[in-house]
């Protein structure tokens, strides 16, 4: 059976010691979840300490990458490449609307993401931010968006985000997740609406909120 993918986007946010106590509490609660998939996608910065901790202590947690350079390894000055990233992740985010917006990512760029991604067998969470954003071939997961509804408290209704599951079946994805203000409250009406999982934010930072999302999904 096809498991939920429920990921934690933490985008700029813990220290080190901070995310390892978040995996702490996390861990401290039932996660013997047998249909869902546990991803965090912390800054890079912490991807090896937790990597060894969820190693360590086998914790039913993947990591996922926030980014990915759209250049192989060499003279690229701050980037994180692909092979690099193969070390520590299995999953990584592209084409999340706030890098669009803050730091010009094109769709040409995203293109280069994906292939480096490709290129190196990471699975791919391409977000969308409607109907009409190109996605590359080769994407595995398609996360549903809406500019709207990031960090806003006003998540889209799940009747609209089914709507786009539809239009986005002839790209034959793995899963369709849903992001954007999710939240323990809403996720169960996101899962009647059968959306594979979600990206949560905001509701991602706090371990006992990230913990009754799993429970509700
Ligand atoms: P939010 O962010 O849950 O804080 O709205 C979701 C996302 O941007 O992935």
């Amino acid at each position: 059976m096809k498991k939920l993918l429920i990921v934690a986007n933490w985008k700029s946010n813990k220290t080190s010691l901070e995310a390892k106590e978040w995996i702490k509490r996390v861990t401290s609660y039932d996660l013997r979840f047998t249909n869902k998939e546990i991803i965090v996608c912390p800054s890079f910065l912490h991807l090896p300490i937790l990597k060894s901790y969820i190693l360590n202590h086998k914790f039913p947690i993947k990591l996922g990458a926030q980014d990915i350079s759209a250049f192989s390894e060499g003279a690229y000055t701050g980037e994180v490449n692909g092979r690099q990233l193969k070390e520590f992740v299995d999953y990584v985010l592209i084409g999340h609307s706030e890098r669009r917006q803050n730091l010009n990512e094109t769709d040409d760029i995203l293109n280069k993401k994906v292939e480096m991604a490709l290129e190196h067998d990471l699975k791919i969470i391409y977000c969308i931010q409607n109907e009409e954003t190109l996605i590359p071939k080769g994407v595995n997961i398609i996360a549903y968006e809406p500019i709207f509804a990031i960090g806003t408290g006003r998540p889209e209704t799940p009747e609209n985000a089914k709507k786009i599951k539809e239009i986005v079946s002839k790209y034959n994805p793995e899963h369709f997740l849903y992001g954007g203000s999710v939240s323990s409250d809403n996720i169960a009406d996101f899962m009647k609406s059968s959306m594979d999982g979600v990206l949560a934010g905001g509701a991602s930072l706090d371990p006992l909120e990230f913990f009754k999302i799993l429970e509700n999904a």
